[in-house]
């Protein structure tokens, strides 16, 4: 605690909570832009807010993503002592299968010895898949369990990042660019006064969802993402607490 006054990260902390009038803010040292191992201390602060956070029975629903199977990494046979059950917040990206929801999950449940079950569904899709998809019994029960979580985990990302990481079209990309998106979360691009200004239609966790959930932990470092996790927390639920670096948090604090 010392060390981390004498560095300013308690102010950062603070400040940030302050001025994003978020739950919680925990800041750890380094850049995870420059020094790849700093994900590894995203992970570890997001295990320790888990753990404060579990109750008996957990639904733990998890996006995608680098960070995501960072945290997945930190995780130990200690948290199984509770009830968890992993669910993806959604399909997947079309990117890495590493990153993907249903793996973050599997590798989640295997490290607690908890459950886990799978969401095979694309990320995208057109209105009409999506209608018949939700019909489906198996898709319909899993969608009702990420309904229900208790627990969201998930990611924030640039909004171009992402826009080129998935298997966005043409028309799309060129909406992004246009209405100047910088942050994205759950499938939703945002521009820098927090607006949503695209929105992909994912089967799986929906912005408004996020609500009904009791703990939403969201973990996103390194200096490029600070316009992102700017924006998005314009419109994230006050209870929100924000796994961030040093890097992330100065650039922040620089615009406020
Ligand atoms: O939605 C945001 C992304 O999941 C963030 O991905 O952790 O690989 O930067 P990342």
């Amino acid at each position: 605690r010392v060390m981390r006054d004498l560095t300013g990260i308690s102010t950062l902390e603070s400040r940030l909570k302050s001025e994003m009038g978020i739950a919680r803010v925990v800041v750890v040292p380094g850049d995870s832009d420059v020094s790849p191992w700093v994900k590894n201390e995203l992970g570890n602060a997001c295990a320790t807010s888990m753990k404060h956070r579990l109750s008996s029975d957990n639904i733990i629903a998890v996006t995608g993503g680098t960070t995501m199977a960072a945290v997945a990494e930190t995780l130990t046979p200690e948290f199984g002592e509770k009830n968890l059950l992993f669910v993806p917040a959604r399909g997947g990206l079309g990117e890495d299968v590493n990153n993907q929801a249903n793996t973050v999950c599997a590798i989640m449940a295997d490290k607690t010895n908890s459950r886990h079950r799978v969401f095979y569904v694309p990320d995208q899709v057109s209105s009409e898949i999506y209608e018949s998809f939700i019909k489906e019994p198996l898709i319909y029960e899993v969608l009702g369990l990420i309904k229900s979580a208790s627990m969201v985990l998930h990611g924030i990302g640039d909004a171009i990042t992402m826009a080129e990481r998935r298997s966005t079209s043409p028309e799309d990309m060129e909406k992004i660019i246009r209405r100047n998106a910088v942050g994205e979360a759950f499938g939703y691009y945002f521009n820098e006064a927090g607006e949503i200004v695209h929105k992909v239609l994912t089967i799986g966790l929906q912005l408004d969802d996020l609500t009904e959930v009791d703990t939403i932990i969201a973990v996103a470092g390194g200096a490029s993402k600070a316009k992102a996790i700017r924006a998005y927390m314009k419109q994230a639920p006050r209870s929100t607490i924000l796994i961030t670096d040093e890097g992330a948090a100065k650039n922040l604090v620089q615009g406020f």
